[in-house]
């Protein structure tokens, strides 16, 4: 083993080795289904700033007391709880974000990259990289999506994982972009609908038109009424490789098309390029690559869109070609202080 010098002490540091760092690279994945299960047993609910102990959350939980003990401790290595005294833990910043109703919540990206389904797909990360195809497509004989609409449990907790994603970038898309002039906003692949609805709160006047496939469109249908904007927001189920809505002077895709490999994101943009007349508007927000140094946070959801949909993040090349050729023109890019960027086009005759 490699053992690196601590320079203030000169005494050596096995923290500090390549043997040990790597060695706690790849072993995280271990941690990380360690968060899976404490999320899965609801106990970052349970543990406040009030001391709880292993004993106490093993009762409450279920569980077996030694072995919960230490599923603990190992997740308050990591900074997810803290045991302030033997056996007793208390809440920690990151802890709180597992909970179930905290804002931004992480609970449901925990849920949904540890589903059963995905987690098989990842073990064939090898078929992707060999093939350059969806391991999830390899794995299931189907894509993920046909797949997620016959297992409705799944795709709730897929829906809410993008809706708590959803929570953290609407503010930055809201900064960045200027919706004041647009009439009616059409979201195409909107999910549960919480950025449209955030969008159209924001500007009273605005109508919207929530458009994905017909489950999704059915919990949408619920969102929109509680935001209190049924009057104002139309919310049609149906494929974007059949037809999309008309009638909206902007299209919006949100996380839509790094879900797709090149062919199908060009019929998607065929299909919205026919329901827009020349000088309609798209807004597209995605992570736009940088040529070098992708953020870590990039590059794993890069990875992600490999192994689930078969889609990729893209460079803003890589943009102008795919929208050059379902008849769009990138007007700007427009850096948001969160992860993606607005990119806003135009339909060209
Ligand atoms: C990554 S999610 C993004 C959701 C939402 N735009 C957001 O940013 O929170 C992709 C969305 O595309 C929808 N979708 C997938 N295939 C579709 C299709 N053929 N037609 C319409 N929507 C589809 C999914 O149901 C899902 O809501």
């Amino acid at each position: 083993m490699l053992l690196q010098k601590d320079e203030e002490s000169n005494a050596y540091d096995p923290q500090k080795s390549p043997f040990i760092i790597l060695l706690g690279l790849v072993g995280g994945v271990r941690l990380a289904k360690a968060v899976h299960v404490a999320v899965q047993l609801g106990i970052p609910d349970l543990v406040d700033t009030t001391p709880i102990s292993a004993k106490e959350l093993a009762e409450l939980t279920g569980s077996h007391e030694r072995s919960l003990y230490r599923l603990l401790r190992a997740i308050a290595s990591i900074g997810i709880f803290k045991e302030v005294e033997p056996t007793q833990f208390v809440a920690t910043e990151l802890s709180l974000y597992l909970r179930k109703d905290y804002p931004n919540t992480v609970r449901y990206m925990v849920m949904m990259m540890f589903t059963d389904s995905d987690w098989e797909a990842w073990e064939r990360l090898d078929y992707s990289v060999r093939t350059g195809h969806s391991a999830f497509e390899h794995v299931h004989g189907t894509d993920s999506w046909t797949y997620l609409t016959s297992h409705p449990e799944e795709y709730e907790i897929f829906n809410r994982a993008m809706t708590s994603i959803s929570d953290t970038t609407n503010a930055s898309i809201i900064n960045a972009y200027d919706f004041s002039t647009i009439h009616t906003l059409a979201d195409i692949g909107g999910g549960h609908g919480k950025v449209l609805a955030t969008i159209l709160q924001a500007h009273p006047s605005m109508q919207g038109i929530l458009f994905d496939l017909a489950p999704v469109a059915d919990t949408a249908r619920d969102v929109i009424a509680e935001a209190g904007l049924e009057e104002r927001c139309q919310v049609i189920g149906g494929s974007f490789f059949d037809e999309i809505p008309t009638g909206a002077d902007a299209y919006l895709l949100k996380h839509v098309l790094h879900d797709w490999d090149d062919a199908a994101c060009k019929k998607i943009l065929d299909a919205c390029h026919s329901a827009m007349p020349a000088g309609t508007k798209l807004l597209i927000a995605e992570q736009v690559l940088p040529l070098t140094d992708i953020p870590v946070s990039v590059a794993s959801t890069d990875l992600s869109m490999l192994v689930g949909p078969g889609g990729c993040e893209r460079t803003e090349q890589e943009y102008h070609t795919l929208l050059e050729a379902s008849g769009f023109k990138i007007i700007k890019v427009h850096p948001t202080h969160a992860l993606h960027c607005v990119v806003e086009a135009v339909a060209v005759a």
